[in-house]
This record gives C-alpha cells, structure tokens and sequence, in this order.
C-alpha cells in the first residue's frame, strides 16, 4: 500500500460523520455550486426548458476525476427540476432482476441516479438500452424452449450516470445519454471560493492568506479541500487560537506532509518508484501497480488524474513515465539520457 498521512483524499468517504459533514458542504442548488460555468450554464437552460415542456431531463452522462462533484451537481439537477432523486451504483445492480426492482419502483419524473456507471454487467447494461430509449423492460422468465419475455412498462425518469472512466463506457450505453458533461479540474481561485463558502458554513475562522495556501495544496479538487480544511481547523483548534492563518495553514500542512504542490506521500511515493525502480519509465500500470502494491484502479482513478493534470506524469504507448518537472520537484537530477541520482 502507497502511505498517505490522508489516505488519499480524494476518494469516497465511508466514515458516517466525515460523510455527514461532507454532504452538510455540498451546494444544493445550481446558483450556489462553485466553477463549472459552461455546464451550468448549459444545464440552467436544458432544466428549464424541460420543466416548461413538464417533461422529465433527457439521460445525463457526468464524468471526471474523483471528488470534482458529479454526484453533488446530480443532487442539484434533481433538486432544480423538482424531482426526487435515486441513487445506486454499477456493481450494486448485479442481476437484470435487481434493475427491474429499481425500475419498477422509479414514479414519473425520477432521478435514477447510478455511480460507476463503468462498473456495470454486460447483461444489466443491455437491459438498461431499451428502458433508457422506450420506458420497457424485457425479461425473460424461465429457462430453455419454455422461457417467455415480458416487457413491463416503465414510469418516464431520467438516467444520471457518473464515471470515472470514461474510456470504459460502451459506445451504445454513451449514445442514449442525451447530454454529456465532463467535470474539469478548478481553478486555485475556485477552490479559494469553495474553502471560503465552507468555512463560513462550518464558521470557521480564517484569514486571506491561510484559505489561499490550502487552495494552493488542494489538488485543484473540493473534495480535497473541504478535507484539508478540517484537518487544518483540527490542528488550528489544539495547537493555535483556532484561527487558520498563513502560519498555521503552512504548519499544518506540514504535519500533514502535504507538499507545495498537493501532493501527499502517496503521491511521492508513486513518483519515486517510477523514477528510481524504473529510472522514470516508461513502466506499465500492472508492473508500477505491483511495485507499489496498490491497485491499479487506485493508480488510474486517484492518484494519475492530478500527477497527469501538473505535468508530473504522462501516459505513452509504452506506459508511464515522470517527467522532468516530477524528478526536479523530488530532487532528482534530470539528463535527457534519463535517471541520474
Ligand atoms: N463543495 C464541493 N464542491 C463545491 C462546488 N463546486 N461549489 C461549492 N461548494 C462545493
């Protein structure tokens, strides 16, 4: 396992009261949600226009890195169109039986929400196509000559699938989304604004200088930076006058060895395999997966989207490689030949 102080900070939370104070931060309408302008802009219309019709939203394709928001902008499309909002996930629905009881419990008008839309069986996928395009179901009861296909009718709803992966999508299942929006990182300004908000929601008390350092080691991600923020307030709280600060802010950071660029151990660690194991590669995921023993799903969803996005990495034909900027960041010398220590 790579050792990350926060255990990639990035990734979904399952500790009950994180998760609450998390889902406490989450903007629940459009107005209030921070970046993203073009999507929003273009999702205002798109609500608008569907509720004048007092239609359901045609199907919703959301995908980008961890933490950026996918599932809170799916809360807010629910909540602008006035709908309720049902979410699963891909490996949740494992048989063809589990989707027609999400379908046929779905009324008119609701959200089926499904995250790792990726994740999902073939055989689940395919029996999605036709309740997507025409609100019908097929299934087949019984076995061998007897079977029988019954097509139930389904309530009209609106499909929001979210991924990671967005290369793993079929071209079929990608198709019958009637939009599809892809959720870029923020600008340092952004998250400045995001801290800012969720400061103010939490009332913790911050100065300038002390919200735009923790921007500037949050990964460009409100995920991310809503976590930093609790731990800095953590550290604020026991060991300083609760106000986070420029001074504190970089103490805190500090302990919690997160460096000027974002990145946390893990990260370096992931960095300096690369370059000292493979002398900056190129390595392929499964043989950089097995010398750091971590996941290669990990390396891909959590870790690669932010190295790629700084220029830290970069993904060739022949596999990974780090580039200049990661060996000078780390302190390794850089030649054109390669490695040299
Ligand atoms: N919290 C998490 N993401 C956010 C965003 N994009 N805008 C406002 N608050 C957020």
């Amino acid at each position: 396992m790579l050792k990350s102080s926060l255990q990639n900070l990035s990734k979904s939370n399952n500790n009950p009261k994180e998760k609450e104070l998390e889902l406490s931060l989450r903007p629940k309408k459009l107005e209030e949600y921070i970046g993203q302008k073009r999507i929003k802009e273009n999702l205002k219309i798109f609500i608008e226009a569907a509720r004048q019709r007092k239609e359901p939203l045609e199907h919703v394709l959301i995908y980008g890195p961890a933490g950026l928001g996918k599932t809170t902008l799916s809360h807010i499309i629910a909540t602008e169109m006035g709908s309720n909002i049902r979410p699963t996930s891909g490996p949740a629905i494992e048989k063809i039986g589990d989707l027609a009881s999400i379908l046929t419990n779905l009324e008119d008008g609701d959200i089926l929400f499904i995250d790792e839309v990726h994740r999902m069986n073939k055989l689940v996928e395919e029996a999605l196509y036709p309740a997507m395009e025409d609100c019908k179901l097929d299934i087949i009861i019984g076995k061998g000559p007897s079977a029988k296909t019954l097509q139930l009718d389904l309530p009209h709803f609106t499909l929001i699938g979210a991924t990671t992966r967005i290369g793993l999508i079929s071209s079929p299942l990608r198709s019958r989304f009637g939009m599809t929006y892809k959720l870029n990182f923020y600008s340092q300004n952004e998250i400045a604004s995001i801290l800012e908000r969720s400061g103010n929601i939490l009332s913790i008390p911050m100065e300038k200088n002390g919200c735009s350092l923790i921007s500037r080691c949050s990964r460009r991600n409100p995920r991310v930076a809503n976590r930093l923020l609790k731990r800095v307030r953590d550290i604020a709280e026991v060991k300083g006058s609760g106000v986070i600060n420029q001074e504190l802010a970089q103490r805190a950071l500090e302990m919690l060895e997160i460096d000027s660029m974002g990145l946390d151990p893990g990260d370096r660690y992931l960095l300096r395999s690369l370059i000292k194991k493979f002398g900056g590669g190129p390595v392929g995921i499964g043989t950089l997966a097995a010398a750091t023993s971590e996941e290669k799903d990990t390396i891909e969803e959590i870790y690669e989207p932010y190295l790629l996005k700084i220029g830290f990495l970069e993904r060739t034909p022949r596999g990974r490689i780090a580039t200049k900027r990661a060996f000078e960041h780390l302190g390794f010398s850089w030649n054109d030949e390669g490695l040299k220590l």
